[in-house]
């Protein structure tokens, strides 16, 4: 790592920085004016995803309006399940819902192999964003994890407790199991498309991790996204591509995560009773601050910002984010100063 190398970059390979690399997850969204304009030309926001050269200004607008320290690929985690022929659409208020979703041990079997080149138009995308960035400004692509992808595809929709998913699972575990491999499978042909595209790091989202057991989120999660890394890591394409993993409030040791052998963990907004000292060297660190917090005043933002990075002033490799996405009723104002502070801190 030289002078010229990008922040965020520097903060993945666990280097202590003055001020940390700041980007947002959800960056690109609802809450941005210049967003709801383009949205508004598609009915289904899967066909705004298919369209790259959509994407890529799409990605662009944070960048753009907070000169952030990343940009992330305008996509969603839900392009491999449509890919695979489950038939993903997006309904106002509802959130995705799957057309033809996973009911049957023959829906599992019958699966059509997955093609990465199904999904051209996100390598497209990856790359007509590389070509606009700024050349300090690297590009984080993405996937879910193999089990959110799964619980999604299961459920045929968004839900608290995913009790369908987990039902189909205790009666069907063998062909519950294939399914999660292939999954897992069809996650690094797509990531590693994703990096030869131009992408610099990957994130890895397991959205769905809070609502398993210990137990479960070891053996439907965990151990796959382990697979999923080691392929990753093992592959000359992607070996030296930084991977990020956020998990949604996971029910697990912190040690859980580090073993995982994600560069970085993204902690979620209420993860706050980990060892720093313990993970220091080990991992870099991506988070935390509740999305919340920005519908407070200035001086809230101030003091809760403030607060939290103190405690990780010292850290080597901190990146500053939220502990999971920006919601539509932000003010891009309340983001704009966010990212200001954290710069005169
Ligand atoms: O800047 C960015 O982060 C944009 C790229 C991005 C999107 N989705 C765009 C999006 C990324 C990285 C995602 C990831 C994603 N998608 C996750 C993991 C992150 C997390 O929040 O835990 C998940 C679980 C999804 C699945 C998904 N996509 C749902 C449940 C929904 C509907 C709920 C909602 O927030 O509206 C989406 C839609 C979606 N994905 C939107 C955007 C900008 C809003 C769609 C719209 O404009 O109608």
């Amino acid at each position: 790592m030289n002078e010229s190398t990008p922040l965020l970059l520097k903060a993945l390979n666990k280097e202590k920085l003055p001020i940390p690399p700041i980007w947002y997850m959800r960056q690109a969204g609802r809450y941005m004016p210049e967003y709801r304009k383009i949205r508004s030309k598609f009915k289904n926001f899967l066909d705004m995803c298919k369209n790259p050269e959509v994407c890529c200004e799409l990605a662009l607008q944070p960048i753009k309006a907070f000169n952030l320290d990343a940009a992330i690929l305008f996509s969603d985690i839900l392009t491999i399940p449509d890919a695979l022929g489950l038939d993903v659409e997006f309904i106002e208020n509802e959130g995705p819902v799957f057309k033809k979703s996973i009911k049957s041990v023959k829906d599992i079997k019958n699966l059509k192999p997955f093609d990465p080149d199904d999904l051209s138009y996100v390598y497209k995308a990856v790359n007509n964003i590389k070509s606009v960035l700024p050349n300090n400004t690297p590009l984080i692509g993405f996937s879910g994890s193999p089990w959110t992808l799964a619980a999604y595809s299961i459920e045929g929709r968004s839900s608290k407790d995913f009790k369908k998913t987990i039902n189909f699972i205790k009666e069907n575990k063998d062909e519950s199991h294939l399914f999660l491999s292939k999954l897992t499978d069809a996650c690094f042909l797509y990531l590693r498309k994703q990096v030869q595209a131009g992408a610099d790091v990957i994130q890895i989202f397991d959205s769905w991790a809070n609502i398993l057991n210990n137990d479960d989120l070891h053996l439907l999660s965990f151990d796959y996204i382990k697979s999923l890394i080691y392929s990753l890591k093992n592959d000359p394409v992607t070996s030296s591509t930084p991977i990020i993993l956020f998990a949604r409030d996971p029910r697990c040791n912190f040690n859980a995560l580090i073993e995982t052998s994600a560069d970085c963990i993204s902690l979620y907004w209420s993860m706050n009773d980990f060892c720093l000292n313990s993970s220091k060297d080990k991992i870099a660190l991506q988070g935390n601050l509740n999305p919340k917090i920005l519908l407070e005043s200035r001086e809230i933002i101030k003091k809760e910002t403030y607060g939290m990075l103190e405690k990780f002033k010292n850290f080597p490799g901190y990146i500053f984010n939220l502990g999971h996405g920006i919601t539509p009723n932000i003010n891009p104002e309340k983001v704009k100063y966010l990212t200001d502070i954290v710069r005169e801190y």
